[in-house]
C-alpha cells in the first residue's frame, strides 16, 4: 500500500513536470527573413520573464508585454533596467543602414530584440510572434503559464519600401472594425501601406465637415432591396484608425477619387458637374461618363477644401487621387470645359486632364504633400512631384521611372485580388517582380514597391479574407524578401504550416489555385483533360454525380468523348475537398477539332484557348473571363470551316453581351457555304434580336437549319457594331465582339 503511494506520488511529479514544459514550435515566418540561423535549445517564457529596455521603446515593450497578456496567465512587466540575472526580453537600440533594421536573438536565458526604428521593433514583435505556436495568436482566449520559444538569430530588413494593400471600402463599406483588423494583418505580414479607397461611383464614405451631403447623401445608395445601403467613417472613426494604423507601423494613404468615379460626390453637389443635372449615386458597377467639370473653378474651390480636411486627418506625406478611368465625352461637350482649354492653351481632353492635375498637385506640393495617382495621370503630361501607381500592366510604371518618377507597382496581371484564381492563384503572385526587366538599373530606384489590390465589387467585407487570403503571403514575401531567398516550393511548404496561425486569427482564407482547370484536345477523337492546380491534389469525376467523391472514377489521363457529355470533377487534398465541384459541359458536333481559317486577329486577353477555340467542345458561360470566349475589339469576325463534304443540317454559334464591359452581339451574322472555297452560297443572315440596350450579360444564340445538305467550305461572318453608341458610358470607344463555338450537325 505504502509502495503504491510512493510510486504514485512520482508519477505525479513527472505529470506535473511534463505539464510544465512547453515545446517549441518550428520556425515558419511569413515573410521569408533575409537571414535565420538556427539554434539549439529554447527560451522559456513565463511569470519571471521581465521586459527590459529604454524608456523610449516603452510603447514597443507594452505591445508585446499584451499580446503576451492576452494569452497568459500572466502579463510580464516592463522594466527600464537591463537585468544582470533572470529571464529576460531585451530590447536595444542598434546602427544598421536600413531604418526598418532588426535582429532577434533567442539563447536559453535572454531573448535579445535589436532594431533601429520604431518600426525595426515592431517588425520584429510580428516576427517573434510566429516564432510562439499557432495558438498563441487571435482572440480566442488561451491562457498559457509559459511558452517556448526555439533558440534562433534573426537578422532582417525589407527589399522594397512600399508593401502595400488597397482596400476598396466604397463598393461595399466596411465596418470600422474591419478596417483594424486589417492593420493587424498587414502588420503581421510586413505589409506597410494600407492604401484606403474613400470616394467613388457607389458611395462617398469620408465626412468632410464644410460638406455634409457627401455623407448625407453620397454615402447612400439605392440598396437590392430598395433600402440605402452604404455608411461612411467620421472625422472621429478616421483619427482613431489613423492611429491605430501608427501604433502597428502602418501608413494609411487616403484616396480621393478625381476627376473620374466621382458619381456619389456630384449626386450630392450637382453643380460640381458639367451638366449641373441631379443624378442618383451609382447603383452599378462600371466606368462613369459624369466626372468634375474641369471647366468650373468651383470643382477646384471643392476639392481644395476637400483635401484640406483630408491632409488634417491623414498625417502621412502622401495623397493619392485616383485619376483613372474618366472619360472625356463630357468635357468634349460642355462650353466652360472647352473655355478652359481655349484659355490655358490646351490641346485635346487628355491635356485637360493633365491640367487638372497639376492644378491639385501643385495645390498639395504647397502643403507639403505628394501626389498619387493611377497611370492615366501620364496621359496628357504628368504633373511635376507625382507618383505614379502603374495598373494597365507595368508599361505606365516604366514610363514614370523613366522620367524619374516614383512608382508604385500594381499591375492587373499579379495584383489584382479581385480576380479569380484562373487568373492570378498563389505561385503567379509570387512570380511577381515589380521591376520590369526592360527598366535600366539606374532608374530601377524609382520602383518604390508595389501594391496589392483588393476591389471590392464583387466582395462585401464578408468575403475579403478568401480573396485576399493566402495571396497575401506571397505579395509580402515578393516585397519583403530578397530574390535570392524566395523559393515557391520552400515558400509553399510553409504556407501550409502558416495556416493554423491564420485560423487561430480568424482569417476566412481561399483556396491557393483553381482546383481544377480543363482543357479539350484532339486525338483519336476528342478528350478532355483536368489539370490539377497544385500537384498535391487527386481528382474523382462521375457523369451522374454532381458532387463525386474518392469512390468515383479517378482522373488520370484524359476522358475520351463521343456525344455531347456532363461531366462532373471534385479535387481532394489530403482526403478533404479543396473547391466546389466543377460542371463541365462537352458539346460533340461535325467541326470539332477542325482549324478554323481567320480573317480576324482575336485578343491576346480572350484567346478562346487559340486556333480550336471554336471547334473544342467547350462552350463560353456567363462568365466571359472563363477562358472559352474569343473576342476581337473595332473589327468583325470571320472564319471559314473545311467541312470536307460532310452531311450538314444546322449551325449554331453564340455571342455574348454585357454592355457594361463594352461587349456587344453583333448587328447580324452570315452563314454561307461553297463547294471551292472561293465561290459562296448565302444561307442566312440573322439580325441580332438584342439592341445594344439590352443591360446585364447574356448570350444570344444565332442558328439557322435546313434540309439536309453536304458541305465543303462553311463561312461565318458577324458583324461588329464598332463603336460603344452615344447613350453608352464609353461612347465612342471601340465594341468588343465575344464568340464562342460554331456548333454544326
Ligand atoms: C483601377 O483599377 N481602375 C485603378
Ligand atoms: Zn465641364
Amino acid at each position: 500500500m505504502r509502495e503504491l503511494f510512493f510510486i504514485s506520488l512520482i508519477c505525479l511529479f513527472i505529470s506535473c513536470d511534463l505539464e510544465k514544459k512547453p515545446i517549441a514550435s518550428k520556425v515558419n515566418i511569413i515573410p521569408q527573413p533575409q537571414s535565420i540561423e538556427f539554434m539549439d535549445g529554447q527560451f522559456i517564457l513565463d511569470q519571471n520573464t521581465r521586459i527590459c529596455g529604454d524608456k523610449e521603446l516603452e510603447d514597443e515593450m507594452n505591445f508585446l508585454a499584451d499580446l503576451i497578456g492576452l494569452k497568459s496567465t500572466f502579463r510580464p512587466k516592463v522594466e527600464n533596467m537591463i537585468r544582470e540575472k533572470g529571464s529576460c526580453i531585451i530590447f536595444q537600440k542598434v546602427e544598421a543602414k536600413h531604418d526598418e533594421y532588426y535582429e532577434i536573438d533567442v539563447q536559453a536565458h535572454a531573448l535579445q530584440i535589436s532594431a533601429k526604428s520604431r518600426i525595426g521593433f515592431l517588425h520584429a514583435i510580428q516576427s517573434l510572434r510566429q516564432l510562439f505556436p499557432a495558438n498563441f495568436n487571435g482572440d480566442e482566449k488561451l491562457i498559457e503559464k509559459s511558452w517556448a520559444i526555439p533558440s534562433v538569430k534573426i537578422a532582417d530588413q525589407p527589399n522594397f519600401k512600399w508593401r502595400g494593400m488597397l482596400l476598396d471600402c466604397c463598393r461595399h463599406f466596411m465596418p470600422k472594425e474591419f478596417v483594424k483588423r486589417y492593420i493587424d494583418l498587414l502588420a503581421y505580414h510586413k505589409m506597410n501601406v494600407l492604401h484606403w479607397h474613400l470616394t467613388e461611383d457607389q458611395g462617398w464614405r469620408i465626412e468632410i465637415k464644410k460638406y455634409p451631403l457627401l455623407t448625407e447623401k453620397g454615402a447612400w445608395r439605392e440598396g437590392k432591396d430598395g433600402k440605402p445601403y452604404g455608411g461612411f467613417y467620421t472625422q472621429e472613426d478616421i483619427k482613431e484608425i489613423v492611429d491605430y494604423a501608427y501604433s502597428r507601423g502602418i501608413s494609411i494613404v487616403p484616396e480621393i477619387e478625381m476627376p473620374g468615379h466621382s458619381v456619389a460626390a456630384i449626386s450630392s453637389y450637382p453643380h460640381l458637374s458639367c451638366t449641373g443635372e441631379q443624378i442618383p449615386v451609382e447603383t452599378e458597377w462600371g466606368v462613369f461618363k459624369d466626372i468634375y467639370c474641369a471647366g468650373n473653378d468651383q470643382t477646384f474651390e471643392f476639392l481644395k477644401d476637400v483635401l484640406d480636411e483630408v491632409m488634417l486627418l491623414f498625417p502621412g506625406e502622401y495623397i493619392h487621387i485616383g485619376g483613372d478611368e474618366a472619360p472625356k465625352f463630357r468635357w468634349e461637350n460642355c462650353s466652360k470645359c472647352q473655355k478652359r482649354m481655349d484659355e490655358e492653351g490646351l490641346n485635346d481632353e487628355h491635356e485637360l486632364q493633365s491640367w487638372f492635375i497639376q492644378e491639385i498637385e501643385n495645390y498639395l506640393s504647397s502643403k507639403g504633400r505628394i501626389l498619387i495617382g493611377w497611370d492615366e495621370i501620364l496621359e496628357g503630361g504628368l504633373a511635376e512631384g507625382a507618383v505614379v501607381q502603374s495598373w494597365r500592366g507595368v508599361n505606365g510604371g516604366i514610363e514614370a521611372a523613366k522620367e524619374r518618377h516614383d512608382v508604385i507597382m500594381s499591375p492587373t496581371s499579379h495584383c489584382y485580388f479581385d480576380y479569380s484564381l484562373k487568373s492570378i492563384d498563389l505561385e503567379k503572385v509570387y512570380s511577381f517582380n515589380p521591376i520590369p526587366e526592360e527598366l535600366a538599373e539606374d532608374k530601377q530606384h524609382h520602383i518604390l514597391g508595389a501594391e496589392c489590390n483588393m476591389w471590392s465589387e464583387r466582395a462585401p467585407f464578408e468575403l475579403v479574407d478568401s480573396k485576399v487570403f493566402p495571396r497575401i503571403l506571397a505579395m509580402s514575401e515578393v516585397l519583403w524578401s530578397a530574390p535570392f531567398n524566395r523559393d515557391f516550393d520552400d515558400f509553399y511548404k510553409r504556407v501550409q504550416e502558416h495556416y493554423p496561425r491564420l485560423s487561430a486569427l480568424g482569417v476566412d482564407y481561399g483556396l491557393e489555385t483553381d482546383p481544377i482547370s480543363f482543357a479539350t484536345y484532339f486525338e483519336d477523337g476528342l478528350r478532355l483533360q483536368f489539370h490539377k492546380g497544385i500537384p498535391d491534389l487527386d481528382v474523382f469525376y462521375s457523369r451522374t454525380d454532381s458532387h463525386p467523391t474518392p469512390s468515383d472514377l479517378r482522373f488520370d489521363d484524359f476522358i475520351p468523348i463521343d456525344k455531347n457529355e456532363q461531366i462532373f470533377a471534385q479535387a481532394f487534398k489530403s482526403g478533404k475537398t479543396y473547391g466546389e465541384p466543377l460542371a463541365v459541359e462537352v458539346k460533340h458536333h461535325l467541326a470539332i477539332g477542325l482549324d478554323p481559317k481567320y480573317d480576324f486577329e482575336w485578343s491576346p486577353y480572350y484567346t478562346g484557348g487559340g486556333k480550336r477555340a471554336l471547334t473544342n467542345g467547350l462552350i463560353g458561360s456567363l462568365d466571359f473571363r472563363d477562358g472559352n470566349w474569343q473576342a476581337v475589339q473595332f473589327d468583325d469576325v470571320e472564319c471559314v470551316l473545311d467541312l470536307g463534304g460532310k452531311e450538314v443540317q444546322t449551325i449554331e454559334s453564340h455571342f455574348y453581351q454585357y454592355n457594361n464591359s463594352w461587349i456587344f452581339v453583333p448587328e447580324w451574322v452570315e452563314y454561307a457555304v461553297s463547294e471551292n472555297g472561293e465561290e459562296w452560297e448565302l444561307l442566312e443572315r440573322i439580325a441580332s434580336e438584342h439592341a445594344p440596350e439590352e443591360s446585364g450579360k447574356f448570350i444570344q444564340v444565332f442558328n439557322t437549319s435546313f434540309e439536309p445538305r453536304k458541305v465543303n467550305y462553311l463561312k461565318l461572318k458577324a458583324k461588329n457594331i464598332q463603336y460603344c453608341p452615344d447613350w453608352h458610358e464609353a461612347a465612342g470607344s471601340s465594341a468588343w465582339l465575344f464568340i464562342d463555338e460554331i456548333q454544326v450537325r
